[in-house]
């Protein structure tokens, strides 16, 4: 199993934009829109592929499209808008891979926490994160389009963390 890792071009616009709608649906705005809520303020792919602060990194596994994460600098975090992968290649720690890229970038330009947000009723995000070592640290109610709650998660990433489950499964 090869896995690459690089970073979206305007060439990836289409793509990214329907990772949102495969991995979100119901909760992504437009085929052009990144962010799942309405109530944050947000900007389309292109916005973000030319902004220094944000980075969206595509995942591919023996040349497949495989999954995505989009990451956002400021205010000394580094915080993942979106994070998907594909339901053929889950369970094979591509998405702890692609949080871990967004986390040594975020170290890299001096962030010290790394933050998320989940729907409350999502079950693989709710397992996912605490394996990463993310805590929820508040709960924002009825931040989805669907009235559904976000829970924010934050880990500190100043410390670099060694996980058991640190390799990908083949
Ligand atoms: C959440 C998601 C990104 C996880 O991707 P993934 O590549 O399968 O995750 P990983 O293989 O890196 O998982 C690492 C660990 O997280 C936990 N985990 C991940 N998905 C899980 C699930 N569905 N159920 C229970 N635990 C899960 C496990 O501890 C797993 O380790 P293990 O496989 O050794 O048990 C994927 O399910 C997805 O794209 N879902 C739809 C989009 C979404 O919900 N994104 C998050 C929005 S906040």
């Amino acid at each position: 199993m090869t896995v690459t890792l690089r970073d979206a071009t305007h060439a990836d616009a289409e793509l990214i934009a329907g990772y949102e709608d495969e991995f979100f649906p119901g909760l992504a705005f437009d085929e052009c829109r990144v962010s799942l809520s309405d109530d944050v303020e947000f900007m389309n792919v292109y916005e973000y592929l030319d902004d220094p602060e944000t980075r969206i990194v595509l995942a591919s596994i023996d040349g497949q499209n495989a999954g995505y994460v989009v990451g956002w600098l400021h205010d000394g975090l580094i915080e993942t808008l979106s994070i998907g992968v594909r339901e053929a290649f889950r369970r094979r720690g591509l998405a702890a891979q692609l949080l871990r890229t967004m986390e040594d970038w975020g170290r890299e330009n001096g962030a010290r926490i790394s933050e998320l947000e989940s729907h409350a009723l999502q079950p693989a995000p709710s397992k996912f994160y605490p394996s990463q070592g993310y805590k929820h640290v508040r709960t924002e109610p009825g931040y989805y389009k669907d009235g559904g709650d976000g829970w924010i998660w934050q880990k500190d990433i100043t410390v670099t963390q060694k996980l058991a489950s640190g390799g990908l499964k083949s």
